[in-house]
């Protein structure tokens, strides 16, 4: 699997005229990695996992999956949203099964996958709950899940524990690590949060702001994931270095105010 963004150039026509978004980004993704773009709000990070995905396209420039063009949504590529995405009225089986449904895969089928990806984010339990009776993190495990289902090749989360409290964060980056090792599944993940990003990732794009470029791109070699490793200074430095990195500067700054 390789995932290639080229020169990729996007705006959007405003009623101030031309607002750009993104400009000259290249970014390359490889099988088995765990990717994390991290920029601050309104850089940019919705609208650039919105191309890949294939929900909107690029004013220039190309994104290629295994060489392919993508030019719509398809089931190689798994979506992970920041808000709650599962439909009240079907039990965590049901909104497990609903990707694969929509494809048309025949219901034996999406059954058995559905409960197996259920297994893997450990929650065959609650197979027949309704999602207003789980928690905020059993919640994204379920979209997790459900994104899993259609076998991607790339899974691609936006923002997707942004929602959550501070501590049911910190055991949904624990879930994700042990998920990401135990699966040798490629993850693209798109954060505001600088200290997410390298605490997850292998490599980070550091994006800049309006409009949205990579400023850096940091390989992140840690001796070890666990929470231990914040109070190192190894984390410490990547994390100052990122929030150098994605500070506002001179005319950026007065504009965003
Ligand atoms: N469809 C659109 N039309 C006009 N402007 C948009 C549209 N989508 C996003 N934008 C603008 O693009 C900028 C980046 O948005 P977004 O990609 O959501 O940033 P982020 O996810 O990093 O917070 C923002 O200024 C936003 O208002
Ligand atoms: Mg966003």
């Amino acid at each position: 699997m390789f995932l290639q963004i080229k020169n990729l150039h996007k705006s959007f026509d405003t009623e101030n005229g031309k607002l750009s978004v993104l400009k000259d980004i290249n970014m390359t993704i490889k099988e088995g990695e765990f990717i994390c773009a991290v920029g601050a709000s309104g850089s940019g990070k919705s609208t650039l996992l919105r191309q890949i995905a294939g929900l909107d396209k690029p004013c220039f420039g190309e994104i290629k999956i295994d060489g392919k063009l993508i030019t719509a949504p398809g089931p190689d590529r798994g979506m992970v949203f920041q808000h709650y995405t599962l439909y009240p009225w079907l039990n965590v089986q049901e909104n497990t099964e609903f990707g694969l449904k929509l494809q048309g895969v025949p219901k034996k089928e999406r059954k058995e996958k559905a409960s197996y990806y259920l297994s893997v984010v450990g929650l065959s339990n609650f197979a027949k709950s309704l999602p207003k009776q789980l928690s905020g993190g059993m919640k994204q495990r379920v979209a997790i899940a459900r994104a899993l289902t259609s076998e991607p090749k790339v899974l691609l989360m936006d923002e997707p524990f942004g929602a959550l409290d501070i501590h049911t964060k910190e055991s949904m980056h624990e879930f994700i690590l042990d998920l990401w090792q135990r699966t040798n599944l490629t993850i693209f993940m798109i954060t505001h949060d600088v200290e997410e990003a390298v605490f997850l990732s292998n490599r980070i794009y550091a994006l800049g702001s309006r409009p949205g470029t990579v400023r850096k791109e940091i390989t992140i070699n840690l001796p070890e994931r666990t929470s231990h490793i914040k109070r190192h200074s190894i984390f410490h430095d990547y994390r100052d270095e990122l929030m150098e990195l994605l500070r506002l500067h001179g005319k950026e700054a007065l504009m965003a105010a």
